[in-house]
């Protein structure tokens, strides 16, 4: 019998690649597209990155797939209705990045709230003139308003973790009208997002909605930087409207507005957010074992739902 083969666009986890896929299955790495719509054209399986676009024109290389394993948890990259359309089925990585995802979402709290980038870059840089009454002022957590936009798994766990800190926790829910957001943004001083991105989230926090929020605000992304207006927010915090912004994703990845870059308050994370040994080895083997489980024509745990 012919072993089917599977496309990584990157080795992701070459030692849980090699256990799951390896005894069972070609596995091809390409890492240019070139090589992969080559690739392509005899792959049953095809296993990606949250940065690679998987659209109909690349799934027009790709005559026999059957599977599509996104190395993430987050889909907006995939062209669903296109997998559909070919009978391709998608899993992700839902679950296991979780509390990973949760703790950065912390990390950056923290990071923003009491301004350690800020200080790790006087002491580096030589500046530190030695102990002051009122040198880089943070804020107090414990007390503190916040507000989770987005009630699924990673933002329930950010809001148990914010809980345990002493934050008074409040959600936006799909039941709040326009109006209720609006109050709501205007009590949140730590504001959070955990939306999927989607064609209704994009600039979920336009700058109308930034501009309700009160003046000691710390905005937290760990979702999707389409999620934020970037420019209303650069704009905001530029003008000192809010306090800071600890940021693990952007509108444009890898771009990094160097307006951005500029603001010294700001927290910037390259895309940390599932980044952890454990988590990544989790990451790879939920995807690797939910694209086998597909090419054996059985149902998976982790598959996504194509919605109606
Ligand atoms: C990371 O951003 C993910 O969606 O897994």
């Amino acid at each position: 019998m012919t072993r089917p083969k599977i496309v990584l666009t990157d080795p992701v986890h070459p030692e849980v690649v090699r256990q799951v896929l390896g005894p069972r299955c070609e596995v091809v790495v390409a890492t240019s597209r070139t090589r992969l719509m080559g690739e392509l054209k005899t792959a049953d399986a095809l296993i990606t990155l949250l940065s690679d676009s998987v659209d109909e024109s690349l799934l027009r290389h790709a005559p026999r797939l059957r599977a599509l394993g996104n190395f993430a948890v987050g889909v907006n990259n995939i062209d669903l209705n296109a997998c559909r359309t070919r009978g391709i089925r998608v899993v992700n990585t839902p679950g296991v990045l979780t509390r990973a995802t949760a703790e950065l979402t912390i990390a950056l709290l923290f990071a923003a709230a009491r301004r350690i980038p800020e200080g790790d870059r006087m002491c580096r840089g030589g500046k530190w003139k030695g102990w002051a009454p009122d040198q880089l002022l943070g804020q107090d957590l414990r007390g503190r308003h916040a507000l989770i936009v987005g009630r699924g798994r990673i933002g329930s766990e950010a809001g148990r973790l914010m809980q345990a800190l002493g934050l008074k926790l409040e959600y936006i829910t799909r039941k709040d009208t326009a109006r209720q957001v609006l109050m709501k943004l205007a009590r949140a001083q730590v504001l959070s997002l955990h939306l999927p991105l989607t064609a209704e989230t994009h600039h979920w926090l336009n700058r109308t909605r930034i501009s309700a929020l009160p003046e000691d605000a710390i905005v937290i992304n760990t979702t999707r930087g389409p999620v934020i207006d970037e420019k209303a927010l650069i704009q905001a915090l530029r003008s000192r409207k809010i306090f800071s912004a600890g940021l693990d994703v952007y509108e444009r990845e890898p771009r990094i507005p160097l307006a951005l870059r500029k603001l010294p308050q700001v927290v910037l994370l390259p895309h940390l957010g599932s980044a952890t040994a454990e988590t990544r080895a989790a990451m790879a083997r939920l995807v690797t074992t939910g694209v086998l489980g597909i090419l054996g024509g059985k149902r998976v745990p982790n598959e996504v739902e194509f919605g109606v």
